[in-house]
């Protein structure tokens, strides 16, 4: 064993569990099916597509009076990370008395189960619907369970299942535990920095191994600064649904990890009147709760992104860190002006924030301007006011899905001509980039003016053509003038949209 006497708690079944001796990427699955044989918890791909895994993990909500219950793939999640959590795993769902949780009892009598190798995962995510959500539609319903496949049964009956344990009383579907609430503020981690007698910040790691490798999760951006400072080489964890590929496919075993998760200022979100400051740890199933009703275009385009259980630990700071040419929150916040803060510690140890635009933050694939020890503290996205905002994402599969392309553009509409035109894609170049050319094309124009033969000249213009395994080139560049016009000219959306399936 290669750690020592660190431990990692977290609250399951009614009882503050301490994981000792555990490695810095441990995932919460290996640990829960060969430490605690919690055997129900399976694994199917090991790279947060499949849904076999899926555990539901508690933290205190705002009012620290509740436990809000996420579904979590625990396949990607790294152990460590689950510190001052909780834990209900399928074999958590049974009661006391033996009955079955009426999502277990509804999949039963819908017959939504044959092989049963998926059934724990759809469980879990049904139960973490049914707790809010009483009367969900089909939409919603087909939304929570996006993240989970099934091979054998169809998905009727469990569409069914879901119905019927929604339907059930409040208290049956409730996850809610005084005991565990209780517990879960006992094993809170700091929400403020320790310092030593000196006055300097004390960073007590969760894991150290003998080796002198660790993982740390600092409370505030300072320690976070102070750490990287002096371990400009540490990785950065935020929602682990990158890192974890890396652990499980690549098996890459970074020395040192600093988690962003419970960083106070990394986790919050500030709203003005013109813009949300939003902490770079915040999840993405939080920003779709933003911009719901300002920007229902990037609501759509954040629904349609990956699953709940990624959604709900994926950060907006982590895809605009990660830099994939195919990443979707970009396009959206580079159309809407979006300015990142970047923090570091300089060498004469003070504390110092820089501001980039998005549009100006990747110097090429997976390149970006992050020194050594800088992070991403925070996001400024502007809110839209008077100007205009359409988005659109392409993929193969219309859910769970990555991108072919995604388009958002915005302007001002100056008595029916296109004013300050942003436009940008992703999956064209090799980072997701502004358009200039094109947005030039529209720039002054009337929509009903705008051109698809200027809009293609402008495409070959900007792009270099690039057959993928996503799209052919042909493929893409139609799609990306079609968006355009479906955006300006809306009659015509439709009509785009439908090229899609060309
Ligand atoms: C099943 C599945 C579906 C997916 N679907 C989509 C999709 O539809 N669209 C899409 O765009 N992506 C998708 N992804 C990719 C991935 O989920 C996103 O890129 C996600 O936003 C990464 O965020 P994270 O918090 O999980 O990052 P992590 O995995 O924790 O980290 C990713 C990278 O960002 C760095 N990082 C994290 N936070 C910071 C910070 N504050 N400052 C500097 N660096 C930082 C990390 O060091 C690491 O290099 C999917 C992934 C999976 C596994
Ligand atoms: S094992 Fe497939 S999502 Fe985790
Ligand atoms: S019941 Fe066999 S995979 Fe779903």
């Amino acid at each position: 064993m290669s750690s020592e006497t660190y431990a990692v708690r977290f609250v399951l079944d009614g009882q503050i569990h301490q994981a000792r001796g555990e490695r810095r990427t441990t995932t919460v699955l290996d640990y829960l099916r060969e430490k605690l044989q919690r055997t129900g918890t399976k694994e199917g791909c090991a790279e947060g597509d499949c849904g076999a895994c899926v555990v539901l993990v508690g933290s205190l909500d705002a009012s620290a009076t509740r436990i809000e219950w996420k579904p979590m793939n625990s396949c990607m999640q790294m152990l460590p990370s689950l510190d001052g959590k909780a834990v209900k795993t399928i074999e958590s769902l049974k009661r006391p008395d033996g009955s079955l949780h009426p999502a277990q009892a509804a999949m039963v009598r819908c017959h939504g189960s044959q092989c049963g190798f998926c059934t724990p995962g759809f469980v879990m995510s049904i139960a973490a619907l049914a707790e809010h959500n009483e009367a969900p539609t089909r939409g919603e319903i087909n939304d929570a369970l996006a993240g989970n496949l099934c091979r054998c049964t169809g998905y009727r009956p469990i569409v069914e299942a879901t119905r019927e344990a929604c339907a059930a009383s409040a208290d049956a579907r409730s996850l809610q535990d005084p005991r565990e609430l209780a517990l879960l503020k006992e094993i809170a981690r700091p929400t403020r920095p320790t310092y030593s007698l000196d006055g300097e910040l004390v960073i007590q790691p969760v894991v150290r191994t003998r080796k002198g490798s660790e993982f740390v999760s600092p409370s505030s951006s300072a320690e976070l600064a102070a750490y990287l400072a002096d371990h400009p080489e540490a990785t950065l964890l935020a929602g682990s649904t990158e890192f974890g590929l890396a652990v499980n496919k690549r098996y890459e075993r970074p020395a040192f990890i600093a988690y962003v998760g419970g960083v106070v200022e990394l986790s919050r979100v500030v709203e003005t009147a013109n813009a949300w400051h939003i902490g770079a740890a915040v999840p993405l199933d939080r920003v779709m709760e933003l911009v719901k009703g300002t920007l229902p275009d990037f609501h759509e385009v954040l629904r349609r992104f990956g699953s709940p259980p990624i959604r709900a630990t994926a950060t907006l700071g982590g895809n605009i860190a990660n830099g994939s040419p195919i990443g979707d929150s970009m396009p959206c916040l580079i159309a809407l002006g979006a300015t990142l803060v970047l923090k570091r510690r300089n060498a004469k140890r003070k504390d110092e924030t820089r501001r980039v635009a998005l549009e100006a933050f990747y110097t090429g694939q997976k390149r970006t301007v992050l020194q050594p020890g800088e992070f991403i503290e925070t996001i400024e996205c502007p809110k839209p006011g008077v100007r205009q905002f359409r988005a659109h994402k392409i993929s193969k599969r219309f859910d769970q899905d990555i991108s072919a392309t995604c388009a958002a553009m915005s302007w001002r509409d100056d008595g029916g001509v296109l004013r300050d035109v942003r436009l940008a894609y992703n999956g064209l170049t090799p980072s997701p980039a502004r358009a200039p050319k094109i947005e030039a094309v529209l720039e002054g124009k009337r929509p009903a003016d705008v051109s698809a033969s200027a809009l293609d000249a402008a495409i070959a213009a900007s792009f270099t053509p690039r057959d993928g395994l996503r799209a052919t080139w042909a493929y893409r560049s139609l799609v990306a003038r079609n968006l355009v016009l479906g955006f300006v000219q809306p009659e015509l959306r439709a009509e785009a949209l439908h090229a899609e399936g060309a």
